[in-house]
């Protein structure tokens, strides 16, 4: 992928919903049409990184000192590595050079982070680069938050290589959007997308929740994202909706 501010680009549309600074006319048109479609947006990339956070600190209690952060995003605040703490290794992955080129000018100092240029849609090559930065005979935290609606194929084959390559005691987290809540939503914002850096592909519960497959579910399972470990239970957006972004954390058993 190359840089092009005329195209609306995933990571700076997520960045302008999250109230970002880093992002192009492109982008903010882009993201203003699926607003009007699905204006609780804002909302749900917040709560994304809650989620992120609480999931971070909840698999360092765990013992977990591995991250392995694909989709990472553009840097904005609590990033994985400043979350886990000065003890813990993490692999930052992208597809976006502007992403990796953020990510580096901030975090080239930090011994204990990587910034890999991988895509998610090959699994493979991601784990052999990670590989250099991280132990992989032990356990790692992967990361897949809010990046595989932006995979159009079916993603368990590619949730499937890498939790197949990962010691046991290793945790995957994960969120998705998921259009249960407005299905007749979908196609518009999928139309919106087709003309950015990435396609989002909207999905159901039932797929979402089988990307789990094979994984024991830690508590409280796959959840809304506010719903999963809050911190502060009397904030909670939507209560009682529908599924609209799905959330879990599990771990791979030993076998
Ligand atoms: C919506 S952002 C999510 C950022 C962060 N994970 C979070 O949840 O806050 C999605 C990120 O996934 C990246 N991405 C999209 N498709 C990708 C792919 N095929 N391989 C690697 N990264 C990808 C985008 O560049 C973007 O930075």
């Amino acid at each position: 992928m190359s840089f092009d501010p005329n195209i609306p680009n995933v990571a700076r549309m997520y960045d302008y919903y999250l109230g970002g600074k880093d992002n192009f006319p492109a982008d903010r048109a882009a993201a203003e049409k699926v607003l009007e479609i699905v204006p609780h947006i804002p909302v749900g990339v917040r709560e994304n990184r809650g989620f992120l956070g609480r999931a971070v600190r909840f698999l360092r209690a765990q013992g977990i000192t591995q991250f392995l952060d694909i989709g990472a995003g553009l840097p904005t605040r609590e990033n994985v590595h400043q979350v886990a703490g000065d003890a813990a290794k993490v692999v930052y992955v992208d597809n976006d050079p502007q992403v990796l080129a953020h990510a580096r000018a901030l975090l080239e100092d930090s011994p204990q982070v990587r910034i890999i240029d991988g895509d998610v849609r090959e699994p493979a090559r991601v784990l052999a680069d990670a590989g250099e930065h991280l132990d992989l005979s032990q356990p790692v935290a992967v990361l897949m938050l809010a990046i595989l609606h932006f995979v159009q194929d079916d993603p368990r084959p590619i949730v499937a290589t890498l939790t197949s390559a990962l010691a046991p005691g290793s945790f995957m987290a994960l969120s998705h959007v998921c259009s249960d809540v407005q299905p007749e939503a979908a196609p518009g914002v999928e139309r919106v997308y087709q003309g950015a850096s990435a396609q989002f592909t909207a999905r159901r519960s039932p797929e979402i929740i089988a990307l789990f497959d094979g994984l024991d579910l830690v508590e409280p399972g796959v959840v809304n994202l506010p719903e999963w470990r809050s911190d502060n239970p009397d904030f909670m957006p939507f209560r009682d909706s529908p599924p609209y972004f799905l959330c879990g954390v599990a771990r791979k058993p030993a076998r």
